[in-house]
C-alpha cells in the first residue's frame, strides 16, 4: 500500500517515528514539502537521530526522494547525511533530489531573520519564506538543476543583481562595491556543495510514477502540520508550503487515489512560534522563561491537580520534551482539540489516525475541546480567524495512571484491549468526534513500542456503534 503521512496540528506530532515504523514495508520514502525548517526525531536501536530534510525512512535503508516543492538547503542535506552515518546507520538505497527543488541561498536565511526580526510570525529562520517568494516571483529563483548545471555563477550574479536593493537595504551586502565579492563567495561555498550533491539530482515525478506502476510501495512524509498549511492553515502564522495531503499529489505529480492518508494526531497539540492556539495551557511568554526540561516538584503536581493549567502545560512540555528540534524553542502545549482534529481530517481526507505521545498524558488529568465560543456564538468549525475564539470543553475529564515501559511493551504484545480504560475512553471520543479510526498508538519514542494489534478493528467498531 502507498501511504501519505501528515501531521494534524501545528507540526511536531511525532511523524518521524511513525514514518520510520511504516518505512519497514516501503520501497521509497519521500519528502514533498517544507525544508530544513522541519526537525524529525527518530529513536531506533537505542540511537537518536534528528533529520531536517532527508526523509526519516532512510534509517531503514530505503530509497529516498526529495520532491520539487522542498526548499532545499544543500548544507542541511549534507548535515543530515552525516548525522545518519555518524549514528551508525547506513544509507543503503538511492537518494534522489528533484531538479526542480528550489535552493535556499545564504541571503534567504539572512532575509528571513530580518523580515521576522520582531518575531511576529516566529519563523524558524531557515530562509523558507524568502526562497518561496523568489520562486513565486520567477526571476530570481535558483533550482537544484541550476546549482549543478553550467552557468551557476551567472545565475547567482543575476539573482543578486535583481535583488540588489533588497540585499543592500537589509544589510545582507553592506555596499554596492561588495556585490561581486559576495557573489564569488556564495559561488565558492555553493559550488563545493554542488559537487557533493550532483550525483543525487534527478527527476522524481517520472521516477515515482514508474516505481508505483511496477508495484513498488511509496511512503510520503509531510513536514510541518496541517494547521501550518499556507492555504488552509492559521494564516499568517503558517509556513510557505502545502502541508496537507493534497499538496503531495500537486507537488510530487502523483495520483492521490493510489494512497492511503494517515494523520498523525499527537495526544495533545503543541505549537512553536506565534499564532492563536485556542486550547493553550499557560502562555508562550511563561514558557520562554522556564528552565528547559525542569521537572515539576511534588507540590507543583499537587497544584496541577487543583487546576493550575500553566503548570499542567509545563508538565506536558517537560515530560514530552517539547522543545524545537530545529530551533530549540519551547513548544507551547495545550489540551487536545477535537475541533482542530476534525478540520484536519476533512482537509486532508484522513483515513486513519496514528496517535503519538499518548504516554506523556499518563498520570495527568486533561480535557478535550469539542467546540469554540466567542461571545454568545458557538461553532464546531475551525474558523479562518481564530482570534477571540475560546474552547468549549467536553464536561468529562480524562485520566489514567502513567504506564511503565514494561506495561507498554506488554500492551503492544496483547493488543488494544490491554490499554488502560481511561486512555481508551479518550481514544473513543476522539474517534467518535472526528469520524476517523485509529490504526497505531505510540506509547514511547522507541520504534518497537508502538501498538498496532487490534487498534483499527476496535476503533472502527466505535464508529459503527455511534
Ligand atoms: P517557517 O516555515 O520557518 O517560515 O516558519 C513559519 C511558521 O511555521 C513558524 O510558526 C514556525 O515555528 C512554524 N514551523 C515551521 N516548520 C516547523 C516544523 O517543522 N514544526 C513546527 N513548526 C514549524
Ligand atoms: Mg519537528
Amino acid at each position: 500500500m502507498n501511504t501519505i503521512v501528515v501531521g494534524a496540528y501545528w507540526g511536531d506530532e511525532g511523524k518521524g517515528k511513525i514514518v520510520d515504523v511504516l518505512a519497514a514495508d516501503s520501497d521509497w520514502v519521500v519528502r514533498y514539502n517544507g525544508g530544513d525548517n522541519a526537525g524529525h526525531t527518530i529513536v531506533a536501536g537505542g540511537k537518536k537521530v534528528v533529520l531536517h530534510v532527508l526523509p526519516s525512512g532512510v534509517l531503514q535503508g530505503k530509497n529516498a526522494a526529495i520532491g520539487p516543492d522542498v526548499f532545499f538547503n544543500p548544507a542541511g542535506f549534507l548535515t543530515d547525511l552525516k548525522a545518519v552515518e555518524e549514528s551508525g546507520f547506513k544509507i543503503k538505497g538511492r537518494v534522489v533530489i528533484d531538479e526542480r527543488a528550489h535552493v535556499i541561498m545564504p541571503y534567504h536565511v539572512v532575509l528571513d531573520g530580518k523580515s521576522d526580526e520582531d518575531g511576529k510570525i516566529g519563523t524558524t529562520r531557515r530562509g523558507i519564506g524568502p526562497c518561496a517568494k523568489d520562486r513565486a516571483e520567477r526571476k530570481t529563483d535558483i533550482t537544484a538543476a541550476d546549482m549543478v548545471g553550467a552557468g551557476f555563477y551567472e545565475k547567482i550574479k543575476a539573482a543578486v543583481a535583481a535583488k540588489k536593493d533588497e540585499l543592500l537595504s537589509s544589510g545582507v551586502i553592506k555596499t554596492k562595491y561588495e556585490i561581486e565579492g559576495y557573489c564569488k563567495k556564495a559561488y565558492d561555498v555553493y559550488s563545493a556543495y554542488a559537487d557533493k550533491i550532483r550525483k543525487y539530482v534527478g527527476e522524481t515525478a517520472y521516477l515515482l510514477n514508474e516505481e508505483a506502476a511496477k508495484g513498488k510501495s511509496i511512503l510520503i512524509e509531510g513536514a510541518q502540520g496541517s494547521l501550518l498549511d499556507v492555504v488552509h492553515g492559521t494564516r499568517p502564522y503558517v509556513t510557505s508550503s502545502n502541508t496537507t495531503a493534497g499538496g503531495a499529489a500537486a507537488n510530487l505529480g502523483i495520483d492521490l487515489r493510489r494512497f492511503k492518508v494517515i494523520g498523525i494526531a499527537k495526544a495533545y497539540p503543541t505549537r512553536v512560534g506565534e499564532g492563536h492556539f485556542p486550547t493553550e495551557l499557560g502562555s508562550y511568554e511563561d514558557a520562554k522563561k522556564e528552565e528547559k526540561g525542569k521537572q515539576l516538584t511534588v507540590a507543583e503536581k499537587r497544584n496541577v491537580a487543583e487546576g493550575d493549567e500553566t503548570l499542567l502545560g509545563r508538565w506536558i512540555r517537560s515530560d514530552g520534551f517539547e522543545y524545537g528540534a530545529t530551533t530549540g524553542r519551547p513548544r507551547r502545549t495545550g489540551h487536545p482539540d477535537f475541533v482542530a482534529l476534525r478540520y484536519s481530517a476533512m482537509i486532508n481526507g484522513i483515513d486513519e489516525w496514528a496517535i503519538t505521545k499518548i504516554d506523556v498524558l499518563g498520570g495527568k488529568t486533561f480535557k478535550a475541546a469539542v467546540a469554540y465560543k466567542k461571545g454568545s456564538e458557538i461553532t464546531e468549525r475551525f474558523p479562518f480567524r481564530l482570534e477571540g475564539w475560546k474552547p468549549v470543553y467536553k464536561s468529562r475529564t480524562y485520566f489514567w495512571q502513567a504506564m511503565s515501559e514494561r506495561e507498554c511493551i506488554e500492551a503492544v504484545e496483547k493488543g488494544y484491549d490491554a490499554l488502560p480504560s481511561g486512555m481508551k475512553q479518550y481514544i473513543k471520543e476522539l474517534v467518535a468526534y472526528t469520524g476517523v479510526p485509529v490504526s497505531m498508538i505510540s506509547l514511547s519514542p522507541k520504534r518497537e513500542i508502538t501498538l498496532i494489534k487490534d487498534a483499527l478493528k476496535r476503533t472502527s467498531e466505535y464508529l459503527r456503534r455511534k
